[in-house]
């Protein structure tokens, strides 16, 4: 806990700005349509599209054929329209309001239509590509968030921009031979990121309370570097950072590594603490 403070509190060197990142990829609402709409649009086709196919590649052509419902819109941005005007899905009784539907497993949840607002809002970007496990979610289902600011599955707890919670996941091949592993943080106040790696799961992957979200990472703690979030996100490494596995210091018979990114969140929200943290991701790294 000691390491990690100081951590925390020393923030290094800053680099420049980073370029904007998607930040709601197909990723985050593709697990939505399969829980609650693949009986009729896995492989049935009703309304003319299969936005719950289990081909993530798929489902995410098929949600941007063009709406009949929501004329000179997408299926995808018909699905919120329907969802919320209780018409999807069909028959199983849902309002579209959570408040009133809670306790139908059918309907979607709150956290769920957020989750596809902010595919919406962001451009509806497609599926992206993840490497490695991401675990400690501040969604309540394990250690509970500080100030009951539960996040999203797949994300860390709350933030005073994001109340899904800032998300890390990883892209690319984690291997000492080619190193092309990126790290991508998102739902993040336009504040400074400090990517880390540590060697330990903490709690077991539940993580700990520490701030105003979850620790996630521990063991011998290798500070990345700080990037300055724009757009709500950031990416490590960038030009001139150096490949994970050399920061990293991986050993060349490989590995398994843990990373998370703390980032700072000033404004008053949740505890006395002015940073937050997202989720974690596990990286096998191959020689
Ligand atoms: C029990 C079957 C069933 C389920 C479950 C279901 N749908 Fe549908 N859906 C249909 C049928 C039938 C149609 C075509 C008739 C219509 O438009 O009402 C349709 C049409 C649609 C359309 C219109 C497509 C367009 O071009 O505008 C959307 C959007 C849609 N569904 C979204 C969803 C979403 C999102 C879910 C899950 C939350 C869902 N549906 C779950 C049966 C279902």
């Amino acid at each position: 806990m000691k390491s990690l403070l100081a951590l925390a509190m020393i923030v290094v060197s800053v680099s420049a700005a980073s370029p904007a990142v998607a930040q709601t990829p197909f990723n985050d609402v593709h697990p939505v349509y399969l829980a609650n709409c693949s009986t009729c649009h896995a492989v049935s086709g009703f309304g003319g599209f299969n936005i719950a196919a289990s081909n993530i590649t798929t489902a995410y052509q098929q949600s941007q054929l063009a709406s009949y419902y929501s004329q000179g819109q997408t299926k995808g941005f018909a699905t919120l329209v329907r969802i919320q005007n209780g018409t999807m899905p069909q028959g199983a009784g849902c309002t579209g309001n959570p408040a009133q539907d809670a306790g139908l497993a059918s309907c979607v949840t709150a956290g769920e239509q957020a989750a596809i607002a902010a595919w919406l809002a962001d451009g509806q970007a497609g599926p992206v590509q993840q490497t490695g496990t991401t675990f400690c979610f501040g969604d309540g289902a394990g250690i509970q968030c500080p100030c009951g600011n539960t996040g999203i599955t797949g994300a860390g707890c709350g933030n005073s921009v994001n109340a899904q919670g800032g998300r890390l996941v990883a892209t690319g091949t984690p291997s000492l031979a080619n190193d092309s592993l990126i790290l991508r943080a998102t739902r993040l106040p336009n504040s400074s990121a400090l990517y880390f790696q540590g060697t330990d799961r903490a709690n077991n992957g539940f993580g700990t309370v520490f701030g105003d979200g979850l620790r996630c990472v521990q063991g011998t703690v290798i500070r990345l570097g700080t990037k300055v979030n724009a757009v709500a996100g950031s990416t490590f490494p960038q030009v001139g950072d150096g490949a994970i596995s050399v920061r990293g210091a991986i050993p060349a018979s490989g590995t398994v590594r843990y990373y998370q990114v703390w980032y700072r969140n000033a404004a008053a929200f949740c505890s006395a603490s002015t940073f937050n943290l997202t989720n974690g991701v596990g990286i096998t790294w191959a020689p």
